[in-house]
């Protein structure tokens, strides 16, 4: 089946055309990170108004770039949720349309549904997995069981880890987004240079990442960073503690719910240094760890194309009255 997927929850317009819920055909994703970065975080009315201006040339650029028509399109699968609001009424939308106009049936899915799949469409993975999904608005593992069989394990009490990026990176001077930037200066930094807190490390599977930001404001205030050495080593240090919780909390959740396979994904899931001890650590364990490819970690398109080409080819029909939903829970998206 040849399949639409449009995807707008964020700052991100994205269209994609997947063959059979396994072949990418077209990933197109047009950022907006130009216009929100001077305000140093998304501004969500500004977000909606990008989207409806590039939603149709994004999805002629997809269909282009796949080398087909709209005629050869059998299906659409467009994010209804979570995310802004406003944002996802445009994708949601231009996907109706399209589906009205063409008479294609359509289903509108949860982000963290693609963030997770998007994993199947470069690798074999046997259900179960643990899946933990690292973004800008979720730190959350989930038990998978197959597509549309969600179950959440943890989530994050407060911020979730890429918004603790974004968050540091904006108080050390790094712009918005600031998780890549802080990935890059990690590079050449010490890890162990400053000794940040892992909020509840040893205690249950649920993540707090806000105490490791307020103590890296704590830090930079005593102890302002006076050259490029100093802001590696900080950088260095805050992400090795990030990354200290994040796998130890999976690989425990893994252990503890018998899971041998594990997902990475979400935007954060770029990061180097949480893909290296990731894997690192599952060397010495008995799990296998995927990740989708940096592409297929951040916002796009393509990764709606597994979970759409599986609930439209058991005949899930989206009604155009269907809504966006600005919250909403993995456990309750199975079609
Ligand atoms: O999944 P995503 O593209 O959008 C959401 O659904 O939120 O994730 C965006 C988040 C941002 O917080 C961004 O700073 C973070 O992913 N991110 C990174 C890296 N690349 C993107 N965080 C750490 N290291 C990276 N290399
Ligand atoms: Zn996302």
């Amino acid at each position: 089946m040849l399949v639409l997927t449009i995807e707008s929850s964020c700052d991100e317009t994205a269209a994609a055309v997947v063959k059979d819920g396994r072949r990418v055909l077209s990933n197109i994703v047009s950022s907006q990170i130009d216009i929100h970065s001077r305000f140093g975080g998304v501004v969500p009315e500004l977000a909606s108004r990008c989207h409806v201006e590039s939603i149709t040339l994004v999805i002629d650029q997809a269909l282009e770039k796949a080398g087909l028509t709209i005629n050869d399109i059998e299906g659409i699968g467009m994010t209804r949720g979570p995310g802004l609001i406003g944002a996802l009424l445009v994708g949601l939308s231009a996907g109706k349309a399209i589906a009205l106009a063409k008479k294609l049936p359509f289903v509108g899915l949860h982000h963290m549904e693609g963030h997770i799949l998007a994993a199947l469409l470069e690798h074999e993975i046997v259900f179960p997995f643990l899946a933990l999904a690292v973004s800008g608005g979720h730190t959350h593992l989930y038990r998978v069981d197959g597509i549309g069989q969600y179950r959440t394990l943890a989530r994050t009490r407060d911020d979730a880890a890429g918004e603790a990026f974004d968050k540091v990176a904006k108080l050390l001077g790094l712009g918005y987004p600031g998780g890549a930037r802080i990935d890059e200066l990690s590079a050449g930094g010490n890890p162990e240079a400053i000794n940040f807190p892992r909020p509840m490390l040893h205690k249950g599977l649920d993540f707090s990442f806000s105490g490791i930001k307020t103590a890296v404001r704590n830090f930079v205030v005593s102890q302002p960073v006076k050259n490029e050495q100093q802001l590696q080593d900080l950088a260095a240090s805050f992400q090795t503690a990030v990354i200290d919780v994040l796998v130890a909390k999976t690989f425990r959740a893994a252990k503890e719910h018998q899971l041998e396979r594990i997902v990475v994904c979400g935007g954060v899931a770029c990061n180097r240094g949480l893909r290296h001890r990731m894997q690192a650590t599952a060397e010495q364990s008995s799990c296998l760890v995927y990740f989708p490819s940096p592409a297929l970690c951040a916002d796009n398109a393509a990764m709606l194309g597994v979970a759409a080409d599986h609930y439209l080819e058991n005949g899930a029909i989206g009604d155009l009255g269907m809504n966006a939903v600005a919250n909403w829970p993995l456990d309750q998206a199975g079609q």
